[in-house]
């Protein structure tokens, strides 16, 4: 999508144009007649959410109307979703280029309505031969917005867009080598150091996770390290990102029944997530110092696949018996959380994976599963952000009874615990390898990818959690100045 920011008169308007409006309409400076007026009014009374379109063939008209009285974020939202709905009635009439003004709102709801566009006109279309209908150019009335918001917002959106086109994009057209050179050119592009480990030197770190789960691919794996380091930062030790780039999830020998394999190129969604958000960061040069850790391989049952009863040793020299292959996504964040906090000393440590069904079943697809330990308050700064720009976070418990859960005859740990807390005792073999660093968990597996539309998704990878992070950096100052953060 092209933007451009211009003066717009609404009157004198041709082409398709777009009209968002709070709580009242004057009609002053809209191509309405008297009749036309009453008829919008009576029909937000009726339906508040009402999308109105008067015909002015060859052009189209449309009225969209929000709530102003409602909390900011809730109100934001609404704008998303209205503006999904707006790029539903586009696509219909293969309409591609639009005129947005406005009446009575805020740069911040022009945002939200912009972004929900542009996140609801992504389609994963690469493959088809014939691409579905897309809003290609919008303009926008530029005493709405200024170009620098825009610019800002836009490289964000971005970001967004490339993570799900990774995470869409099937296993046998991007292996964990694949990933990593694609970042590698964009780390290259945008000055941000970028470390490829391969194969031979993750066996000289002794990431016995990683190497285990790698072991019935054919492809070998990757472990990626991204660096962003402004010339100030806020902070004196690194925010370390941590997040799951398993390329493929069959289960291993423990191998996924039915359908359950379906949609499991998903599974480096953690790793996109990550590496986008730093992209961002470095895109908008926030001031924060971030590395990011990216382990990568794809979870097969080939070859000499590791199994169950198996005892790994891990980066840290922690002793990891195997329960099933099937948790393999622990593994490698394991090798990866522990190096990160051997070699860098961040000051906060977050990771994102796509990490248990449980999650999925206790929460739904509506939001994040988080635990902490050691950083309550960042914990409650991220939910506090992802309330704002709903992505959101529901925290679980982190009590000490689950580390039982994890302990095992054979080795330190287990790679799984009983049938029950299953998204918890994730958690906690992770928070293992954190040590004494703070450490925040984001169980991603309910967002990550839909398997069906859901107002601004299309089916397929959302990107979900990019906005609730970067929001979480621009404003990490706050956190920075000690003030506890209450929700
Ligand atoms: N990648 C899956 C988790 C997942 C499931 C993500 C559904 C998204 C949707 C993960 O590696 C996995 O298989 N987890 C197992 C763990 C179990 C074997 C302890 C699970 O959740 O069933
Ligand atoms: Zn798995
Ligand atoms: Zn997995």
């Amino acid at each position: 999508m092209i933007f451009q920011l211009n003066k717009i008169t609404p009157k004198e308007h041709a082409g398709t144009l777009v009209v968002l409006y709070g709580n009242e309409v004057s009609d002053r400076s809209l191509p309405l007649a008297k009749r036309e007026l009453d008829y919008l009014k009576s029909r937000r009374e009726q339906d508040a959410s009402a999308i109105v379109r008067f015909d002015r063939l060859p052009d189209y008209l449309y009225f969209v109307n929000f709530d102003a009285e409602k909390p900011a974020s809730e109100c934001q939202e609404k704008l998303r979703r209205s503006a999904a709905k707006l790029v539903a009635m586009l696509r219909e009439l293969r309409i591609n280029e639009v005129t947005l003004t406005a009446e009575g709102t805020l740069p911040e709801e022009v945002v939200a309505f912009v972004e929900g566009m542009v996140l609801a006109d992504y389609r994963f279309d690469r493959y088809k031969a014939k691409p579905e209908n897309h809003v290609e150019k919008l303009v926008i009335d530029r005493a709405f917005l200024s170009q620098q918001e825009l610019d800002a917002n836009q490289r964000l959106w971005n970001r967004i867009f490339w993570c799900r086109e990774w995470v869409n994009t099937p296993v046998a057209d991007m292996n964990a080598s694949d990933f990593a050179d694609e970042l590698q050119l964009i780390a290259n592009d945008l000055g941000v150091a970028c470390t490829v480990f391969d194969k031979k030197k993750i066996e000289a770190l002794r990431m016995g996770g990683l190497l285990a789960v790698n072991k019935g691919s054919f492809d070998e794996p990757r472990f990626v390290v991204l660096e962003y380091k402004p010339a100030n930062p806020i902070n004196q030790q690194p925010v370390a990102l941590v997040g799951k780039g398993i390329m493929y999830d069959t289960g291993g020998l423990n191998i996924k029944p039915d359908d359950y394999m379906q949609e499991m190129k998903s599974d480096m969604a953690g790793a996109a997530t990550m590496a986008s958000v730093l992209f961002a960061a470095a895109d908008n040069q926030l001031p924060v110092h971030l590395v990011a850790f990216l382990p990568m391989t794809d979870n097969r049952p080939g070859f000499n696949a590791y199994a169950a009863d198996d005892i790994l040793t891990m980066y840290d020299g922690t002793t990891v018996e195997v329960i099933n292959t099937d948790a393999e996504g622990r593994l490698i964040l394991a090798d990866a959380i522990a190096y990160a906090v051997d070699k860098y000393h961040p000051e906060l440590l977050i990771d994102a994976a796509t990490l248990t069904g449980a999650a999925v079943r206790a929460i739904g697809t509506f939001g994040i599963a988080a635990m902490q330990q050691n950083a309550a308050n960042p914990l409650s700064l991220l939910r506090v952000v992802g309330d704002q720009v709903y992505e959101r976070i529901a925290e679980f418990p982190f009590w000490e009874e689950y580390d039982e859960l994890i302990k095992s005859d054979m080795a330190d740990i287990k790679n799984c615990g009983i049938a029950q807390a299953g998204t918890i005792t994730a958690g906690k073999f992770l928070a293992h390898f954190a040590k004494e660093t703070p450490y925040v968990h984001l169980d991603i597996a309910g967002v990550a990818y839909f398997s069906k539309a859901q107002h601004y998704y299309a089916v397929g990878a959302s990107g979900y959690g990019i906005r609730l992070l970067y929001a979480f950096l621009q404003t990490y100052d706050i956190m920075k100045n000690n003030t506890p953060v209450v929700s």
